[in-house]
């Protein structure tokens, strides 16, 4: 991996570092042995750092590239289905039939969810935030099971459990904000039309919409991964810690609920509600652009996409479906989302800062196109992304690792001695 080196040299020394090649994106220096020597690296925010290595997802920003296992997401989202694309993210390849056969009754066979978790909602008031019970629910996971982390099929179970669960989990949050008895999962159904029919159904046994639950699918095959974003990135420190999955898994719900990051597909329909109407919406790009204003608009940018996010382009298409499908294709919110859109595309602000609408930008309208309550998208995005931070934490630990411990830039006081508070 490694034929050049780069030369670091302060303080009359010089330091030789190994650069490492990738199979595609940018190379890396290796300064893991820097220490030694007397520096640290200073990154906050980790604008320029590569935390690991990884095979699972590369993300080419400039291009607007996306692929799992070296498969382009628009080849995925139109020709695979979820199920297959969480085998391809925690295998490495795609399945054959009998392989995808065997996947599938795996997964059904976790879809059951232990009586003892339906307790966990009763400790919540009916209007409680959908992700305070889903992190709650998934660490009660954690009081019933004990996993071998160090044992590979262990792993794999494990991942495939919280596939199975995460539809019940999600569709609970839901029902007991509105106060709903919880379904059992059917297993006559597909992985999506299952979630759609534990989430809405009125009553046992309802046919749930088919091209509905196609967009869920979609959706979550946009969302299965993203390479080492804050949430995953999350579920690899815990990880490295040698605790239990379920604990890691809480640590990905935890990071991926703040606005900045998944939260934001939320944040992103409470702004289009609040701006309201096309007549409002120069005020609010104004106010975005305002520094003094920490109004951002959500569903905007990203760390690493300076082109389109090519998820938010497939989003758009089903996006488009979804709305012709319940009718609402004229409704104020879409056209103040299209219209938003269109301004921010051609201002110089977020032009100059290749600010574009990202993924969340439209999974949340597709969302509550569907039905979808808007504090429910988040927890959406969990059972999503929850194939991609499992297979994160379960290639971590097919290899060799070390516990993530970052150090500092201490900037705080030099050593002084304690005075006694009656002569301070
Ligand atoms: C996700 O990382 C992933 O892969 C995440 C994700 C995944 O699949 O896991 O893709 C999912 O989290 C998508 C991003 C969702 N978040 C939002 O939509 C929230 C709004 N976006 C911003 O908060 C912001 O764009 C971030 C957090 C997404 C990225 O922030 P960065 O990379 O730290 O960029 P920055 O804040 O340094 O912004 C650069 C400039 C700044 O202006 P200047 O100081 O250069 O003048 O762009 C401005 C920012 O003020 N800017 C915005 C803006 N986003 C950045 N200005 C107005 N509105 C915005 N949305």
């Amino acid at each position: 991996m490694s034929d050049r080196k780069a030369t670091l040299t302060f303080d009359e020394k010089s330091v030789e570092l190994a650069i490492y090649k990738p199979t595609l994106g940018q190379s890396v220096v290796d300064v893991s042995g820097l220490g030694k020597s007397g520096l640290y690296t200073f990154d906050p925010g980790f604008m320029a750092t590569a935390a690991c290595e990884s095979k699972i997802t590369y993300i080419d920003g400039g291009a607007g590239k996306l692929m799992y296992r070296g498969y382009p997401i628009e080849q995925l989202a139109e020709k695979s289905c979820f199920l297959e694309v969480c085998y391809l993210l925690i295998y490495g390849e795609l399945p054959n039939k009998i392989e995808f056969e065997s996947f599938k009754e795996k997964i059904r066979s976790h879809t059951k969810v232990d009586p003892h978790i339906e307790n966990v909602f009763k400790a919540f008031k009916p209007d409680a935030h959908p992700m305070a019970m889903m992190m709650a629910a998934a660490s009660a996971e954690a009081g019933l099971h004990t996993v071998n982390i160090h044992d590979r099929e262990q792993r794999i179970d494990t991942i495939i459990r919280l596939i199975a669960q995460a539809p019940s989990l999600v569709a609970m949050c839901k029902r007991h904000n509105e106060g709903l008895p919880f379904l059992k999962p059917r297993q006559d159904l597909s992985y999506s039309e299952n979630f759609l029919y534990l989430l809405t159904a009125k009553k046992e046994g309802e046919a749930p919409n088919k091209v509905l639950a196609e967009a869920l699918d979609r959706i979550f095959v946009l969302h299965a991964d993203h390479e080492q974003n804050a949430s995953t990135s999350t579920v690899r420190l815990t990880g490295s810690t040698d605790t239990q999955p379920d604990a890691a898994y809480v640590s990905g719900i935890a990071a991926l609920w703040g606005p900045s990051h998944g939260g934001a597909n939320e944040a992103a329909l409470n702004m289009l509600k609040q701006i309201g109407d096309e007549s409002k919406i120069e005020e609010y790009v104004a106010r975005a652009k305002d520094k003094n204003d920490p109004f951002k608009l959500m569903g905007f940018g990203h760390r690493v996409y300076k082109n389109f996010d090519p998820r938010a382009k497939l989003m758009r298409e089903t996006c488009h479906e979804v709305l012709k499908e319940t009718g609402v294709g004229d409704s104020p919110l879409f056209k103040v989302a299209m219209k938003l859109q269109d301004i921010a595309l051609s201002d110089a602000y977020f032009i100059e800062r290749k600010l574009y609408p990202n993924v969340d930008f439209y999974s949340g309208i597709t969302q509550r196109a569907i039905g979808i309550p808007v504090n429910l998208f988040t927890n959406i995005f969990v059972l999503g992304r929850t194939p991609g931070w499992m297979s994160h934490w379960h290639e971590m630990l097919s290899e060799s690792y070390k516990i993530s411990r970052p150090r500092q830039l201490y900037t705080g006081a030099a050593q002084r001695d304690y005075v006694e508070m009656d002569k301070r």
